[in-house]
């Protein structure tokens, strides 16, 4: 928060990829604390990438994720941050955690034992029609010129309530699993957006999967979050899309102008 208030020389990973000191300091501290107390773990982090001591623990760390809106001054974004254990054949998260420090808000899971939000437990919205959810996306700032998520944003904003962009997808997660969203997607994420933020919303009672309902892994490269009751329509409209139907009613906004 520091860094927030400083203002920030903002540089520069790709044409609109952004990273600030912010993002470095962030990871080298919890970098710091997770070695001071299990020397022995794993780190991977979005900015130094992997540190492998050949541990069967392993951290995901986004030291901060919403790094646009930060360097903006728009105040949404989170450390996120999960622990997962790789056995021989099995891998499993068991812990996470997003802290938005802007609202103080602390998202938490433990695997099997429930998800909460400053220590009290927090469930998914029990909503079931998709035309009365209000769900959340996001766009990749990296390869943005490939990615086909407006077509996708369009659909949905006309099935839904809503879509909402708010630019930090690991609090997307945490809002599904707190019931401020019913549904989130997106193309492309990498393990550290997505590790605590997923094990959140299924502690909460929600579901993750890829976009054809195929079990959701941390290199899926799809991911689509809900509060289980809507997740089958979801399911459902991704489909209509990438079969190329609806994709002909996007308006033109030289009609609309006349
Ligand atoms: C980004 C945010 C954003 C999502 C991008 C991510 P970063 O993470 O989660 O919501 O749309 O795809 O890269 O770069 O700010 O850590
Ligand atoms: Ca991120
Ligand atoms: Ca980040």
């Amino acid at each position: 928060m520091e860094y927030f208030h400083e203002g920030l020389k903002i540089e520069y990973k790709g044409d609109a990829d952004l990273v600030t000191a912010a993002d470095r300091a962030s990871e080298a501290l919890i970098r710091e604390r997770v070695s001071q107390q299990f020397p022995s773990h794993d780190v991977l982090g979005e900015e130094q990438g992997l540190n492998d001591r050949g541990s069967e623990y392993r951290w995901y760390v986004d030291p901060l994720d919403g790094t646009t809106n930060f360097a903006h001054g728009f105040p949404v974004f989170a450390v996120s941050m999960a622990l997962e254990r790789r056995l021989e054949n099995e891998q499993a998260r068991i812990a996470g955690i997003v802290y938005d420090p802007t609202r103080d808000e602390l998202f938490s899971a433990e695997q099997g034992k429930g998800a909460q939000l400053n220590g009290k437990p927090i469930h998914v919205s029990k909503i079931s029609r998709l035309k009365e959810c209000l769900v959340a996306t996001g766009f990749p700032s990296h390869k943005r010129h490939k990615n086909p998520n407006i077509f996708f944003y369009h659909e949905i904003t006309l099935k839904t309530h809503g879509v909402r962009r708010a630019g930090s997808a690991a609090l997307d997660l945490c809002y599904v699993a707190s019931g401020r969203f019913d549904g989130f997607w997106e193309f492309n994420l990498n393990p550290w957006d997505t590790a605590a933020g997923t094990l959140i919303v299924e502690e909460a009672g929600g579901r993750v999967s890829r976009f054809d309902a195929a079990p959701f892994e941390l290199n899926s490269r799809e991911t689509l979050a809900s509060n289980g009751l809507v997740h089958e329509a979801l399911v459902h409209e991704f489909q209509e899309i990438f079969a190329g139907r609806g994709l002909g009613s996007l308006p033109d906004p030289r009609a609309y102008q006349r």
